[in-house]
């Protein structure tokens, strides 16, 4: 995650890490109904946010309304081509337009089923089935409430704040630029899997922003990825990290365990070499992007894995992974899964403990120790999406 909403504290000199211990958000945060509702408000409808595959949305006359964030949101693809997303909801009295899941639009038309009120692909209120014209009604008033819409490495995002492609890539750009070599527009997904957990959306984040956990919580994990065994998440983290150069042991350097390659069962890779990698990409191991709050992209030598974080309500969370891999290259993804699949279990099994302790009484509040940093950093990025 980027630091710039963060305290000068964030970073120490040199390395990555909180120079002062650091309080984490009140423990109240987390299953507050009326917080959840304030996150919902402030961060997941004024920002964008992941909402689909584009497969789901690949044709022209394609429709997909599902959930998010306390909205009922509709996207399609229309007839030239070109995404739009809407409030599923009618203006005449607030039934939903759609029902939930996938589905076509017939003639190009998206009517109520309450009282037949008909739009067009673009929103636009045509007809108000057999309701006649009354004073004081202004057809062009009641088109349906768009949100802005955008397409990123096969994803689709939506914004309830509105803005288009453009919009999207000054507000991610930069959060994006890590995972560009991986091209994952160009993957197509081998396996997918959905888990819900009991946890409030936050300390997944705040989970997957530190590696302190790893040591206890992912054996196989740290010893596929040595410095995780060591509590830290990359190089930098460790205060002497400028005296191990690129050759040093894959436990300073944040590389796989020696003869690995990939995140699989054996450490075997699954494909060649994405197209597009460079040598330093390829030995990293892993590289992340983040897109808050919503979407995170796994690039591996051979593969990705994308997580979309879903709010379902206080103190529950939905992960859909997706693991992503060249077309057509006869990957076997149920396979390929096993081994991530596994850490997002240990993880959500962690979340779960940390929500069942934040609830219990009297714990009031957290402290960030110094590896913590990048949840210092969520954790101001909250605070000032909240202040608005
Ligand atoms: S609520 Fe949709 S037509 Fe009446
Ligand atoms: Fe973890």
């Amino acid at each position: 995650m980027d630091g710039d909403a963060g305290r000068a504290t964030v970073r120490a000199e040199g390395f990555n890490g909180l120079r002062r211990a650091a309080a984490s958000l009140p423990a109240a945060w987390y299953g507050d109904p009326a917080q959840h509702a304030r996150e919902m408000a402030a961060i997941w409808r004024k920002g964008w946010v992941a909402f689909a595959r584009v497969e789901a949305l690949a044709a022209p006359g394609a429709r997909l309304a599902a959930p998010l964030a306390g909205m009922s949101v509709l996207a399609l693809r229309d007839g030239a081509g070109a995404l739009q997303a809407f409030h599923n909801v009618c203006r005449h009295r607030g039934a939903e337009l759609c029902p939930e899941g996938a589905g076509r639009i017939a003639g190009g038309r998206l009517s109520c089923p309450y009282h037949d009120w008909t739009y067009a692909e673009d929103g636009r209120l045509l007809a108000t089935g057999k309701a006649r014209a009354v004073e004081g009604f202004d057809r062009a008033a009641h088109g349906l409430v768009p949100l802005g819409v955008a397409e990123w490495g096969g994803f689709v995002f939506v914004n309830a704040d509105g803005g288009g492609q453009g919009d999207f890539e000054a507000a991610h750009g930069r959060d994006v630029v890590p995972l560009a070599p991986w091209r994952p527009e160009t993957l197509a997904p081998v396996h997918s899997e959905t888990i819900d957990i009991d946890c409030d959306w936050k300390l997944f984040w705040e989970n997957f922003n530190e590696c302190l956990h790893c040591p206890g919580v992912h054996p196989a994990l740290s010893a596929l990825v040595p410095i995780y065994g060591r509590g830290i998440m990359e190089r930098e983290d460790d205060p002497a990290w400028r005296a191990h150069g690129p050759d040093a042991p894959p436990a300073l350097t944040g590389r796989l365990r020696e003869g690995a390659e990939s995140w699989t069962e054996d450490g075997g890779a699954v494909g060649p070499r994405l197209p597009g990698l460079s040598d330093a990409d390829a030995a990293r191991g892993q590289t992340y992007a983040e897109i808050l709050p919503s979407f995170l992209l796994v690039g591996h030598v051979d593969h990705a894995r994308a997580v979309r974080v879903l709010p379902l309500g206080p103190g529950r969370t939905r992960l859909e992974a997706t693991w992503l891999a060249p077309p057509d290259a006869g990957i076997d993804g149920a396979a390929l899964s096993v081994f991530a699949k596994r850490v997002m279990a240990e993880d959500a099994a962690a979340c779960e403990g940390n929500q069942r302790g934040l609830r219990a009484a009297p714990f009031a509040s957290g402290v960030l120790m110094q590896e913590e940093y990048e949840i210092a950093a969520f954790h101001d990025w909250i605070r000032a999406q909240l202040e608005g």
